[in-house]
């Protein structure tokens, strides 16, 4: 057993391959935290609840416990602790605290599901789970907490659920889905920040003694920050120190603490955003939180990335196209935008087939009237004016000609300009007698009601059953405002914002359900909405709309501190580059974009001859190339600030080894670098092929492997170089 429960000492002990989590039932009934870390032979751990005595701290009528200086595993509000609460419900009475202790305990193997949410899930994989359930007596209310641990794999999750047991109806002010409280304070926070086209930078601070934030309330996940937070030791790098990872799975307005408290404690938390929500449990009924992912590593923040990269290929991404080659795709957007026909749509097919490429996708501009972005979201009716011949026709004359074929949705989104809007503009979110806020030129549909999930599942599902479509683009391209729902009552407007999201997670469900070879690729103005929820429907997610390859390459790497590299949407484009207007060698494009779900987006009819056949040259390797990418381990190795950025992928068996290697700036000198391979295997010789050199594992690994930057190199310089295993 990989949970255990000791019940002389009240302790729960929850191992697996990389970490041992432990805490115990106080005498008064709370959880209390004692030790997150390295794996532990032994659960006799008591002596690691340290409470402090605190002046002026309140003690728990139930016994001797002063609530302010105990260790928590989740929080009351209201009776004692002064830090923040995981917990705040508004009981019928108009009081917000609660008393949640020890009520009784299960453990089992196998995860444990959330309704209507995603999580991961345990196929083919060692889970075993820990369901807690507290009681708050004044409010009758029940709460679970819920652990599972990914054994093999190494990963925690947890999630919560709170079922009302009384006759009456109860507010739910806040529900964070986790709460560890730290015994120290000598951690450095991670987090993901960004804007529009420049998403997931990594920022990394001292804790300092007060409370430090992550959020979103623009009703997706967000460019701005991502729900992830990590806690690192000041020495920690890449390859050693103790690393903690929590990432939320969940798309919609979140919160993130980190909160140091008097004593030098931290506690950190996440879950759903508390500043918008607010959630009417009727008796009886159930709410469950979304889920979190913990990771804990001692071998720094790479091997953290890579148990996230492993739980997330293997026990969160789903369905047919989980373990499959992804298509090699071109998509037209950055070819002609908006100005296209059937013709130039075919033209650019029939080329892109000649250089290998796999899948065509047809981008925004397809439907209603849209000639640009001012109208027709929501009128999911092929034009007949760009495409005369109708859908089926034109996928048909694309797969015959070799090609599969996919399509960009914009589903949430509904146009003024539209005739969903002149039949049906009840539709859209809404406060009444308050003018909408246009972004995009468009407002947002209200996904918190059943008739326009249905619309979009019937309009969505004519589209796929009207030819032969395998891929959708699902793109989101506006952030919530004027948050208000015709179809819901006052005292539930503040459920809106979660309510969407649970719309979107089950228009999502019902797709994949019922078009399991359907491939999603998430989108949301590029990667606005790159979380663990969307992994679930959506195996890859379209990382950013900054194609550079340039940027790219940071995007790519703080992206990747969570998140897989088969997860990312990545492609070629034009030169210079729409976004940034550098220049990049195709070169320098394809090495970048074949670290992700590797596509080209850009007019291949203007390229020359040459370039073709860079580009098939560039096709050629990725789909060589494709296992270790896309299953292989992720080593980040030069950081991005030094303009320099070299990431290695090590095969799983450590026999083959992917070195990319890219100077972001010319030098008047040549420049040695010495790359040190850590994840090689120093007992195993490697051959370079191209140059017939032998390295030995252990060579690569404590004195590296030589790259020259040239003299004279330009705009930057790209090195790639594949090492097999030899005898
Ligand atoms: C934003 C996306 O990120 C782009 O790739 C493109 O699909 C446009 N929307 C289309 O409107």
């Amino acid at each position: 057993m990989s949970i255990t429960f000791c019940d002389k000492q009240k302790i729960f002990k929850i191992d697996n391959s990389k970490s041992s989590y432990v805490f115990k039932i106080s005498d008064e009934g709370y959880l209390i935290h004692l030790y997150y870390g390295n794996y532990l032979k032994d659960i006799n751990l008591e002596y690691l609840d340290t409470r402090p005595f605190v002046n002026f701290a309140p003690v728990s009528p139930y016994g001797e416990i002063m609530l302010d200086s105990a260790n928590f595993e989740y929080s009351n509000n209201g009776i004692g602790d002064f830090r923040s609460p995981s917990i705040s419900v508004l009981d019928i009475d108009g009081n917000n605290a609660t008393n949640f202790r020890y009520k009784n305990h299960k453990i089992y193997n196998g995860k444990y599901e959330l309704n209507g949410l995603p999580s991961t899930y345990d196929e083919n994989t060692n889970v075993e789970t820990l369901e807690i359930t507290l009681y708050d007596e004044k409010t009758d209310l029940y709460l679970t907490i819920l652990y599972s641990t990914f054994i093999d794999i190494g990963a925690i999750t947890r999630a919560v659920k709170i079922k009302n047991n009384s006759i009456t109806t109860v507010n739910i002010e806040k529900i964070s889905s986790f709460c560890i409280d730290f015994k120290d304070c000598n951690y450095d926070y991670i987090n993901l920040y960004g804007s529009w086209g420049n998403e997931r930078n990594l920022s990394r601070n001292k804790l300092g003694n007060c409370k430090h934030c992550i959020s979103s309330n623009r009703g997706t996940s967000s460019h701005q920050q991502n729900p992830f937070l990590s806690l690192v030791r000041p020495n920690t790098d890449e390859n050693i120190g103790e690393a903690y990872g929590f990432n939320l799975v969940y798309s919609g307005n979140f919160l993130g603490e980190i909160e140091v408290d008097q004593k030098n404690t931290t506690r950190v938390q996440m879950g759903i955003n508390p500043e918008t929500f607010n959630w009417e449990l009727e008796p009886q009924n159930e709410f469950f939180a979304p889920e979190v992912v913990m990771v804990y590593s001692s071998n720094g923040i790479g091997d953290m990335s890579r148990t996230f990269h492993n739980l997330y290929r293997n026990n969160l991404c789903r369905g047919y196209w989980k373990d499959r080659k992804r298509p090699i795709l071109i998509n037209n957007w950055e070819a002609t935008y908006f100005d296209f026909n059937e013709d130039e749509i075919f033209s650019i097919a029939q080329s892109a087939k000649n250089l290998g490429i796999e899948m065509f996708v047809m981008d925004d501009g397809w439907f209603g009237k849209r000639d640009n972005d001012m109208c027709s979201l929501g009128d999911w009716v092929v034009n007949l004016n760009k495409i005369p011949s109708g859908l089926n026709e034109l996928v048909k004359k694309i797969n015959d000609i070799g090609l599969e074929f996919g399509i960009w949705f914009e589903p949430e989104m509904i146009s003024p300009n539209s005739d969903l809007y002149k039949y049906h503009p009840e539709w859209c979110l809404q406060i009444p007698n308050r003018k909408s806020s246009l972004s995009r030129h468009q407002l947002v549909l209200d996904m918190s009601r059943q008739d326009v999930i249905d619309y979009l599942f019937e309009s969505l599902s004519k589209i796929l059953n009207s030819a032969n479509i395998i891929y959708v683009k699902w793109d989101m391209n506006r952030h919530l405002s004027e948050v208000g729902s015709l179809n819901l009552a006052k005292n539930k407007q503040k459920e809106i914002y979660h309510r969407y999201v649970l719309g979107v997670y089950q228009l999502m469900e019902r797709l994949v359900n019922k078009f399991p070879k359907l491939l999603i690729e998430n989108c949301s103005g590029g990667g606005g909405r790159f979380d663990a929820g969307m992994l679930y429907y959506s195996p890859q997610i379209w990382t950013s709309d900054t194609s550079d390859s340039f940027k790219r390459v940071e995007i790519q790497y703080g992206t990747s501190i969570c998140y897989p590299v088969s997860t990312m949407g990545a492609h070629v484009s034009a030169c210079p580059n729409h976004q940034t207007g550098r220049s990049a060698s195709l070169d320098a494009r394809g090495l970048v974009a074949m670290s992700g779900t590797f596509g080209y987006e850009l007019n291949i009819d203007k390229l020359t001859e040459e370039e073709h056949e860079i580009i098939k040259k560039q096709i050629q390797d990725y789909n060589n190339y494709y296992n270790i990418i896309n299953y292989g381990d992720y080593y980040r190795i030069n950081s991005v600030q030094n303009e320099q950025a070299c990431w290695a992928f090590i095969s799983k068996d450590k026999k083959e080894i992917l070195l990319n290697f890219i100077s972001l700036k010319g030098q008047p000198y040549p420049v040695y670098n010495l790359i040190k391979l850590i994840g090689a295997d120093k007992n195993k010789k490697y051959l370079d092929a191209e140059n017939e050199k032998i390295y030995f594992g252990d060579t690569l690994i404590n004195a590296g492997l030589l790259v020259v930057i040239p003299q004279c190199c330009g705009d930057g310089y790209i090195y790639q170089c594949y090492l097999k295993e030899i005898q």
